[in-house]
């Protein structure tokens, strides 16, 4: 079975600051770059950023306005392209009504709960949504029921923390090409 789409959220709140506590974080412009690109090469079509504060709204659509109908669109065709999957999100339940998504969460640590492969998803029936978190990560204790978690990605170093980013590639990677 093939599952209809598979999208991807960055959660900017609510999620966890060192003390444990609900936390919000700022967006940052690499992120909204590196996760467009990202997402147009492994061919996801929406990259849900979830903050409800309307100044960080505003400058996410300023930037992507910039190359999506401003002067860097006509400089950079390819970058208003891959721009157009970006979309704000006050709250995870709003992208997730979107398309009626199943829920994913991620995470460096290891979860007691459900915890699925991430080569295993594409053939999983439905519409997914593959949430990451920012700041300490995702504070699911103030978000939406998750279906499960995606298993944790393991490396044979010093630190198991990934940064975001490169979180996304691999989980993409994983995903579309097993
Ligand atoms: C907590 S944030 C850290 C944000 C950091 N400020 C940055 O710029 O990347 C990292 C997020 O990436 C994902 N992540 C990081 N390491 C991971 C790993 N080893 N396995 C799975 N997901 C991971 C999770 O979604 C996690 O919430």
């Amino acid at each position: 079975m093939i599952a209809s789409r598979i999208d991807v959220a960055l959660v900017h709140c609510p999620v966890l600051n060192r003390k444990g506590e609900c936390s919000t974080t700022a967006i940052t412009p690499m992120d909204v770059h590196d996760f467009s690109r990202t997402a147009a090469f492994y061919d996801v079509e929406h990259v849900y950023l979830v903050h409800p504060a309307k100044g960080m709204q505003s400058m996410v659509e300023d930037l992507t306005g910039y190359w999506q109908h401003g002067e860097g669109g006509e400089r950079n065709q390819g970058r208003r392209e891959v721009l157009k999957s970006i979309q704000m999100m006050d709250n995870l339940e709003a992208a997730q009504a979107r398309h009626d998504y199943q829920l994913w969460f991620t995470s460096a640590q290891d979860m007691d709960a459900m915890t699925v492969l991430p080569a295993d998803l594409p053939k999983m029936l439905g519409n997914h949504l593959i949430v990451f978190g920012t700041g300490w990560g995702l504070d699911v204790e103030n978000l939406p029921k998750a279906n499960g978690w995606l298993s944790p990605i393991v490396g044979i170093g010093k630190v198991r923390h990934l940064s975001v980013r490169a979180a996304l590639a691999i989980y993409l990677d994983r995903l579309c090409m097993s």
